[in-house]
């Protein structure tokens, strides 16, 4: 998926500088994390949590599109967590074959482009139709990209980035000095998004856990205690707050950035 580029979203390119100060980040990645532990909390099974986190996740999307947020990236099944109880995966797979089904019309009508990233083949025959359908209808949509990160690692991502561009080098398309950061950029999964601008993880772990790992390399990074389930309106703005409130200098002096 996403070797053909998609339209340019309508309020700017991928190219814009990324050193100008912006009051809202363009690109929002985000570790979804805490769900289990909000349900144990209440004397539910984990899986309920589950349930209620993709209730967030859908008003977190309605609050970026209407915040002018171009991308949101949404952290949903790491490559890690195959290692958790077969009946949590198997929950999961379900909630996301039902989640595919019942969030496009939604996606439609309110102009969001849905990409997906990590090999999300594992899940079966059925995801795998879901997704390239969901694909092929939002791929014209022109407000908000809203990526999901389905069995996806950042060790992955670059491990068949590297891949990719041997191979491009063994068939003699480029040689080993025509590669640059540009090009490994643009042999990840994330070819047509802009690196994330704020990175938030719920939960209360100060961790990647493998998200971004090459993406992430200079976006602000927001932690919060808030469980994913409790991330509402007055969470996110908090950490929109704390993104205004950095000054981006990408190796620059601040009297260099303010100039
Ligand atoms: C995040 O919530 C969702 C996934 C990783 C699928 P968790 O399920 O990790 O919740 P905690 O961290 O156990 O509370
Ligand atoms: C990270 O959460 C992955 C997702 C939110 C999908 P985890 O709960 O899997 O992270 P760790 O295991 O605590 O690092
Ligand atoms: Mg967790």
């Amino acid at each position: 998926m996403g070797t053909k580029a998609p339209p340019p979203i309508n309020r700017g390119e991928l190219s814009t500088d990324p050193t100008k100060d912006r009051l809202v980040p363009r690109h929002v990645a985000v570790v979804m994390d805490g769900n289990g532990r909000w349900a144990q909390a209440r004397g539910k099974a984990r899986i309920q949590g589950h349930r209620r986190g993709v209730e967030t996740a859908r008003q977190l999307t309605s609050l970026c599109g209407r915040a002018g947020i171009e991308y949101l990236t949404l952290f949903a099944f790491s490559s890690e967590n195959w290692k958790r109880p077969p009946e949590e995966v198997g929950f999961l797979t379900r909630l996301l074959i039902t989640s595919l089904e019942n969030e496009i019309s939604r996606l439609q009508e309110n102009q969001i482009r849905l990409n997906v990233i990590g090999d999300f083949r594992p899940f079966g025959q059925k995801v795998e139709e879901l997704i390239v359908r969901a694909h092929e209808q939002t791929f014209s949509n022109t407000a908000m990209t809203l990526t999901i990160a389905l069995n996806y690692g950042g060790r992955w991502d670059l491990t068949e980035a590297v891949r990719k561009l041997v191979r491009a080098c063994e068939e003699r398309d480029i040689t080993a000095d025509d590669i640059d950061e540009a090009t490994l950029s643009q042999a990840l999964s994330t070819r047509n998004l802009p690196d994330p601008d704020l990175f938030i993880r719920t939960g209360g772990e100060i961790r990647l856990s493998n998200f971004l790992l090459w993406q992430l390399a200079y976006t602000e990074l927001f932690f919060t205690d808030c469980l994913w389930p409790d991330f509402d309106e007055e969470q996110f703005e908090h950490a929109l707050d704390a993104y205004r409130s950095r000054q981006r200098r990408f190796g620059q002096t601040g009297d260099q950035v303010t100039a």
